[in-house]
C-alpha cells in the first residue's frame, strides 16, 4: 500500500525546515518499509504570490485526497497589508474546516540533554512528556458573540460558550486513544466548579472514558492545571481539554521546552490529519539556514504515527531526535559554548544518520 502525503512548504523558514524534515521523513519511512508519495502544494504568502489566494482550490483538493498533510508555516510581512480574506493564516483556518480537524495534539517532551534550556529548574522539568488534546472545532471561539455600542448606556460584550456531548465524545477518545500509545492516562481539564459546559465536559468525559478501562481518567480545574504545568510537569501524561483552555495551556506547556523550534503539532479529524510545528514563518531568521527544524522532524513522526499508522518510524525518528540532542548538537536557538553547532540542513542529516 502506498499512502499520499501532501507537502505544504509555505513561507519564511516553512521551506527550509520542511525540506530537512522530509529527509528524515523519507529515511524513516525507508527503513519502516512504509511507502509514501509525496505532493507539493501551495499556500499562504507563496500562494498569494502564485494564484492570488492564500488558500487554492487545488491544494484543498489534494490535501482532502491525502492520507496526511505536512506544512511549514505561513505568512510574514509581505503579506501583512493584504485584505482580511486574503491574509496567509486564513490557509490555516481554511485547511482545518475542510478537513474537518477537531483535535489539536500538542506534545511537549523535556528531553534530558535540553532541561537546562528550561526556563524552569532542570530537575524538576527533566523527564517531562505531556500531551496536550485541545477541542479545535467548537466553544467559545466559535460561540456567537456581540460588541454593543448603545448611546448612553455603558458599552457591553459577551461571548457564547457551547459544546454538545458529540464534539466532547470525540475529543476525549482521542485522547483516551492517544494515552493508550503513551502511559495510559488522561487528565481532563475544564472549570466545572463555574461553567455549565464544564459539567457536561465532565461528566461526558467519565462517561467516554469509561469504554477504555485500561486508561485512568482523572479531572483537574484549569486554574489549578496552570499551576501544576510549572510545578510538578512531570505527573502528566495526556490532558484534553476545551479549545479556549487547550490554545492557553498549550502555550503555557510550551515554555517548558526551551525553544519553540522544538515542538511539532498535529490536527486531527476523521480523515487526513494535517502536521506542523507550532512555531510560525520567523522572518526574522528565515533563508540563514539556522532555524531549528526539530519541530517540524517530530511533526514528520507523529504523521506517521497517527496518520500512517507506523508506530516504528515514529518512535525511531524520535529516538534519533533524542541521540542527537544527546550527542551535543545543538541548531543556534539552542546552541552554547561547548557544543556542536549545526545548520538546519545539518541536523536533519544527522539525525537522518542516526536512524
Ligand atoms: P514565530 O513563531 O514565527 O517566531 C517567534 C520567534 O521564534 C522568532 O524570534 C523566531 O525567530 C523564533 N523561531 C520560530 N521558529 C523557530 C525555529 N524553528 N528555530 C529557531 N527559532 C525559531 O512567530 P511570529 O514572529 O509571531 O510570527 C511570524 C509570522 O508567522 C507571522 O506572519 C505570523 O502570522 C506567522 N505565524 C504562522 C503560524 C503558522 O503557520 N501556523 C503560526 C504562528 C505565526
Ligand atoms: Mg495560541
Amino acid at each position: 500500500m502506498t499512502y499520499r502525503v501532501v507537502v505544504i512548504p509555505g513561507d519564511g523558514i516553512g521551506p527550509e525546515v520542511v525540506a530537512a524534515a522530509l529527509g528524515v521523513l523519507r529515511k524513516a519511512a525507508a527503513k519502516g518499509g512504509v511507502n509514501i508519495e509525496y505532493e507539493h502544494c501551495l499556500a499562504g504568502g507563496a500562494a498569494l504570490d502564485q494564484c492570488g489566494e492564500p488558500l487554492p482550490a487545488a491544494t484543498v483538493a489534494a490535501a482532502k485526497a491525502a492520507d496526511a498533510v505536512l506544512l511549514g508555516a505561513v505568512g510574514g510581512p509581505k503579506w501583512d497589508g493584504v485584505a482580511p480574506h486574503l491574509r496567509a493564516e486564513k490557509a490555516i483556518l481554511g485547511l482545518r474546516k475542510a478537513l474537518g480537524l477537531y483535535a489539536n495534539l500538542r506534545p511537549v517532551r523535556v528531553w534530558d540533554a535540553l532541561a537546562p534550556h528550561s526556563p524552569l529548574k532542570a530537575e524538576a522539568v527533566a523527564g517531562a512528556d505531556i500531551l496536550i488534546v485541545r477541542e479545535l472545532s467548537g466553544g467559545i471561539y466559535y460561540g456567537a458573540r456581540k460588541e454593543a455600542h448603545v448611546a448612553d448606556a455603558p458599552d457591553e460584550a459577551w461571548d457564547t460558550e457551547i459544546y454538545t456531548a458529540p464534539e466532547i465524545e470525540r475529543i476525549v477518545r482521542v485522547a483516551c486513544r492517544a494515552a493508550r500509545l503513551r502511559r495510559k492516562r488522561v487528565t481532563s481539564v475544564d472549570k466545572a466548579n463555574v461553567l455549565a459546559t464544564s459539567r457536561l465536559w465532565r461528566t461526558v468525559a467519565e462517561r467516554t472514558a469509561a469504554a477504555f478501562p485500561d486508561v485512568r481518567l482523572d479531572h483537574l480545574y484549569v486554574d489549578n492545571c496552570a499551576m501544576q504545568l510549572v510545578l510538578a510537569p512531570k505527573n502528566f501524561d495526556v490532558i484534553v481539554t476545551g479549545n479556549l483552555f487547550g490554545d492557553i495551556l498549550s502555550d503555557e506547556a510550551a515554555v517548558l521546552a526551551g525553544s519553540i523550534g522544538l515542538l511539532p503539532s498535529a490536527s486531527l479529524g476523521d480523515g487526513p490529519g494535517l502536521y506542523e510545528p507550532i512555531h510560525g514563518s520567523a522572518p526574522d531568521i528565515a533563508g540563514q539556514g539556522v532555524a531549528n527544524p526539530i519541530g517540524c522532524i517530530l511533526s514528520a513522526a507523529m504523521l506517521l504515527r497517527h496518520s500512517l499508522d507506523a508506530k516504528a518510524a515514529a518512535d525511531a525518528i524520535e529516538q534519533a531526535v533524542e541521540a542527537v540532542l544527546a550527542e551535543g548538537y545543538r541548531t543556534a536557538d539552542l546552541y552554547r559554548p561547548g557544543l556542536t553547532r549545526l545548520s538546519t540542513e545539518e541536523m536533519a542529516r544527522r539525525i537522518e544518520e542516526e536512524i
